[in-house]
């Protein structure tokens, strides 16, 4: 079978190579590959940057956002051939660290964990893969077209619980949010924020393209001017950080609401540097009672609120976020080259008949 790969740490090592096909393991799944799903973390492997192959492999299969169709599943999985299934990413330590042990693997302390696709276990980018039963999430059958947003909405889900619970240390009755960034972070948090019930707001540059029509289609408000004036007249109780601009991070930590709540899930580069004033940013935190709050990864639990979310939202909605779909053989120049700004998700397509 064919497989996306890469060798970590060496850019312009992205290739679709012929390996073997894979063979469930007792109490594995076999899925025939439908979608994988290109972010900004694949960008980053490919440059060379991030990313681990499994222990004594050379190249490391790519995918870690996956949907496939279940060929075969052990008696009693709970799955069943035909079935629509996503794997999960993450994978706990061996130790376990006590987050692990707890089924809390999107919290690992030890740094431990392994990531299907990123770092020591290959991916879901191949025309089959297998993953432990446990691991796999079902899809509602109607989502064959999109079901490969369920992992990038299984980390919003988790920033949106992260919220809650940080935000239940006291009385909270948020009414109004900030998402900063119109990617498929950005509009994923945004539509859980409207199902939430919240008004809702999205910030981003681009002024044209599908991204406004997108927030306005949720009844969210899109704003595409200075990120500080959108901040002072908003004063939000809620912030998702979805852009990982060093700039636009601290802009939101100054201008929340009291006791605001920023939660950042935008991965930067280090290096980035910037002249803060750390004793009024001290300030405002402290005599605000604010929370600044960093969110990556997502559990079992996670996934399921997604998929809860995913079947939920307007399909044609969710559909209008897909704006590439490469034929697995293209897969590495969708890896190397970076599209438009009106471009929102890529996604590879794995199988020869969808
Ligand atoms: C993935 C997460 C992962 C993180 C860090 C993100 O792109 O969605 O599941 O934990 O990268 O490796």
């Amino acid at each position: 079978m064919r497989a996306l790969t890469v060798v970590p740490t060496h850019p312009g090592s992205v290739a679709v190579i012929d390996v073997p096909d894979p063979e469930p393991a007792e109490g594995q799944l076999l899925v025939e590959g439908l979608f994988m799903g290109v972010c900004g973390t694949d960008h980053e492997i490919a440059a060379g940057d991030y990313g681990t192959a499994p222990q004594g492999a050379d190249r490391l299969v790519l995918g870690h956002e996956s949907l496939g169709r279940v060929r075969s599943a052990p008696e009693g999985s709970g799955f069943a051939e035909g079935d629509l299934v996503v794997g999960v990413v993450r994978r706990p330590d061996p130790v376990p660290c006590g987050a692990c042990a707890a089924g809390h693997f999107d919290m690992c302390r030890n740094g431990r964990y392994t990531e299907r696709g990123i770092k020591e276990r290959h991916g879901y980018g191949s025309e089959l893969w297998t993953v432990e039963a446990d691991y796999a999430i079902a899809v509602n059958p109607g989502l064959a077209d999109v079901g490969v947003l369920l992992e990038p909405t299984s980390v919003v889900a988790k920033a949106w619980e992260q919220v809650r619970r940080v935000g239940e240390r006291s009385w909270f009755s948020p009414q109004r949010a900030l998402v900063t960034g119109a990617g498929p972070i950005g509009l994923l948090a945004a539509l859980i924020g409207t199902q939430l019930g919240l008004e809702v707001h999205v910030l981003d540059r681009v002024t044209s393209g599908p991204k406004p029509e997108l927030v306005q289609a949720l009844g969210a408000t899109y704003h595409d001017g200075s990120a500080v004036d959108v901040f002072k007249t908003l004063t939000p109780d809620v912030v998702i950080e979805a852009t990982g601009a060093g700039q636009l991070v601290f802009e939101a930590m100054a201008y929340t609401a009291s006791y605001g709540i920023v939660c950042l899930t935008g991965v930067s580069s280090a290096g980035h540097k910037l002249p803060v004033d750390a004793g009024g940013l001290n300030r405002e935190l402290v005599l605000e009672n604010d929370v600044v709050l960093g969110s990556v990864n997502a559990n079992l639990e996670h996934y399921r609120s997604a998929a809860v979310a995913l079947a939920a939202a307007d399909r044609d909605w969710l559909a209008r976020l897909i704006t590439r779909r490469v034929p697995l053989a293209d897969a590495a120049e969708a890896l190397t080259t970076t599209g438009s700004s009106d471009d929102i998700k890529t996604v590879v397509r794995l199988s020869e008949s969808d």
